[in-house]
């Protein structure tokens, strides 16, 4: 295996200079394993390009400024055996570190955790090699840390090649084909493993006719992917159609509850599993705008996944299956049916009912990835399945990566909130996800030079995979790390700016778009840029409501569509009061007149007109941050052009965003600002 080291592409947070700590110095890799090899190699390239070793012959013996090693290993040292003694267990994918008498010290029980502990130095730069350190264990707080590529192998007519991706086309195919040189698909693994990531669904969510055939006659390609991936532990998991038995098989039927469907299913997994025997399983998004799936049949989504998982099961696969199910052809008229109920009347009545090998896929709110929406409340409803928490870290809803908006404090917010409040011993999302089938997010990857688009939307990738590490590290700090790693030479300079341009910028965001968590007033289909009544009058459930008197969406049990009682308490009591529901989601679970005085003592119209004057100067202030870096030297030249190009286009975007938002109110209120503000 050779490490990836890309010239034409950027290096992310993964730069040569990050490796320089280990690089300068003699590293033991003491351990056997196909990991431990990748292990071994990146030390060895860094080595390389540092001199590390090179003094005393780069041998394994002798003294070393650090080690790294299986608990296992022959011949290991004694601190690293005292090491392995007072860390105790490290589990499957964890590592102890210490310092000790000059020498630094990984420990883990198993090759991946040797691996992650490589990551974990790189990270620590030449803070691992100061003074001494006292055993610290790192183990992941999930099992399953994955991201969902939305990718297909031909450029879908509406969609593009990426599905919502907003960084060019897939990493994985062109033209219609595997790429021939997949060195970039190990270079992101190595990204993603220096993250935490640990799995990859290389396919759309929206399986169509050719992207189907992966799990047939196209398994090659899959094969090939895997192969760049799992010198880096990510395992590959396939989206699949659910009608596959009969597209792909030539079956009348693909009733799951049918014998003939039943082994095609299984002989399906058996010849992936021939091809790719550490596959991870398959992502199924069933009875979805317009996919198919078992209401076809008559059948349940419980016994549509029971045949993909008993399939899955002998080879210990897994099915994602998703819960982001709702009529997509609502009449708009219809005031009774709500789209935010939907995966919870769906689901809940099935917990307890899903095979031991389904993780049930929960979009983290009960709508679709808007800037702001409460927690699903199906991630409370079904304590006997397992749930794995989805987040979008493209940015289809957050300024499609042509905005600054980092995302790491709107996942860390949604992680740590109590669905039960103090009750179930004040269990949050995130103990959810992590007792259950872990956090799963979209990438936000393609291939683009910066892989993300904005360069700054790289923070949103990596944030991710840490948080899926460990969901309690705080979104500042990984700024941080992430800043210290992909600027290693002037991340000292640049953290300030970039804390004062990202810190906040994801309720900048939320500030000059959709009030108070209405959500939706975007252009349809691509949902670029303001369109108040875009979707007011369509099939796809999204509503505003305005009128001339009041504006937001009746979810109450007592007059409206009684979402609000989906919730256990104390947030069923909370969202269904108008006086107690926080500020953020009022037009969420009520429609109140635009003189409904808010928590913070202002009125709806005020608030709207004071959030987008303000979201707006907030952009421009931002963008003055990063002007100032011109000619610094702190950052290269051509990506400071790059995001100070895309920081006008966000300006630009976010005044569209203010006036129309604040004329459409005006207009429809009749209110005027009371500080006598440009409204149209
Ligand atoms: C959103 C998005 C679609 C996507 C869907 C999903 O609705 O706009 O492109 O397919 O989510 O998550 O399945």
């Amino acid at each position: 295996m050779t490490i990836p080291d890309l010239t034409d592409v950027h290096p992310a947070w993964l730069p040569p200079e990050a490796f320089r700590a280990i690089g300068s110095r003699r590293v033991p890799v003491l351990g056997d394993g196909a990991l431990v090899e990748t292990v071994r190699e990146e030390v060895a390239a860094a080595r390389a390009r540092f001199g590390g070793g090179d003094r005393d012959g780069g041998g394994d013996g002798g003294a070393a400024g650090c080690v790294l090693a299986l608990a296992g290993a022959d011949g290991l040292p004694g601190t690293a055996r005292a090491v392995a003694a007072e860390a105790g267990p490290l589990g499957a994918e964890g590592y102890a570190l210490a310092r000790r008498d000059g020498v630094t010290t990984v420990v883990a029980g198993a090759p991946a955790g040797l691996l992650y502990g490589l990551f974990h130095l790189v990270r620590l730069g030449e803070a691992a090699f100061g003074a001494d350190r006292p055993v610290e264990r790192h183990a992941p707080a999930a099992a399953r840390r994955m991201l969902d590529h939305w990718d297909n192998i031909d450029v879908h007519p509406v969609m593009g090649q990426v599905e919502r991706g907003y960084a060019g086309g897939s990493l994985f195919w062109r033209d219609g084909v595997l790429r021939e040189d997949l060195t970039r698909v190990r270079a992101y693994a190595r990204l993603l493993a220096a993250t935490g990531i640990n799995a990859v669904a290389i396919n759309n969510v929206n399986v169509h006719a050719t992207e189907a055939r992966l799990l047939t006659d196209r398994l090659d390609e899959v094969v090939a992917i895997a192969a760049e991936l799992r010198p880096y532990g990510i395992r590959v998991h396939l989206s699949i159609g659910f009608a596959s038995p009969v597209t792909l098989g030539g079956l009348p039927t693909a009733d799951p509850l049918d014998e003939d469907v039943r082994r095609w299913w299984a002989a399906a997994a058996e010849r992936v599993y021939a091809a790719v025997p550490d596959f991870g399983g398959f992502v199924v998004k069933a009875d979805s705008e317009g996919q198919p799936g078992p209401f076809g049949y008559g059948r349940s989504h419980a016994e549509g996944a029971g045949v993909l998982a008993a399939a899955l099961a002998p080879y210990g696969g897994v099915v994602h299956w998703r819960a982001f199910v709702y009529d997509h052809r609502q009449d708009w008229r219809d005031r009774s049916t709500d789209r935010a109920r939907a995966a919870c009347d769906h689901f809940a009545p099935l917990d307890g009912r899903f095979a031991d090998n389904v993780i049930l896929q929960v979009k983290h709110g009960p709508m679709d990835f808007q800037p702001r929406e409460p927690v699903s409340p199906v991630i409370a409803a079904m304590p006997a399945t397992k749930l794995a928490v989805e987040f979008q870290v493209t940015q289809e809803y957050t300024g499609q990566q042509r905005h600054v908006c980092y995302l790491a404090p709107m996942w860390s917010e949604i992680l740590s909130f109590r669905p039960w409040g103090e009750d179930e011993g004040g269990r949050t999302v995130a103990d959810v996800a992590v007792g259950g089938g872990g956090l799963v997010a979209v990438s936000n990857a393609g291939d683009d030079p910066y892989w993300t688009g904005h360069p700054l939307a790289q923070a949103n990738l990596y944030a991710f995979g840490r948080l899926a590490w460990d969901p309690r590290l705080d979104p500042a700090a990984i700024l941080d790390e992430w800043a210290g790693l992909t600027f290693p030479e002037t991340a000292a300079g640049l953290r300030g700016t970039l804390h004062a341009m990202m810190d906040g910028s994801w309720r900048t965001y939320e500030r000059y778009t959709a009030p108070l968590g209405v959500g939706f007033m975007v252009r349809p289909g691509h949902h670029y840029g303001p369109d108040v009544d875009g979707y007011e009058y369509t099939p796809w459930g999204t509503y505003h409501f305005a009128d001339r008197d009041g504006v937001g969406v009746d979810r109450t049990r007592a007059t409206g569509t009684g979402l609000t009682g989906q919730y256990p308490r104390p947030w069923s009591e909370v969202y269904e009061s108008a006086g107690r529901c926080p500020d953020e989601l009022l037009l969420f679970f009520h429609h109140v007149p635009y003189g409904h005085v808010l928590r913070s003592g202002s009125t709806v119209i005020q608030h709207i007109y004071d959030t987008h004057f303000a979201g707006v100067e907030e952009v421009v202030a931002m963008r003055a941050h990063w002007d100032k870096l011109d000619g610094s030297g702190l950052v290269d030249p051509a990506l400071h052009a790059r995001v100070a190009e895309l920081l006008a286009e966000q300006q630009r975007c976010a005044e569209e965003w203010r006036d129309q938002v604040n004329t459409y109110f005006f207009r429809k209120s009749g209110v005027p600002d009371a500080r006598g503000r440009h409204i149209y």
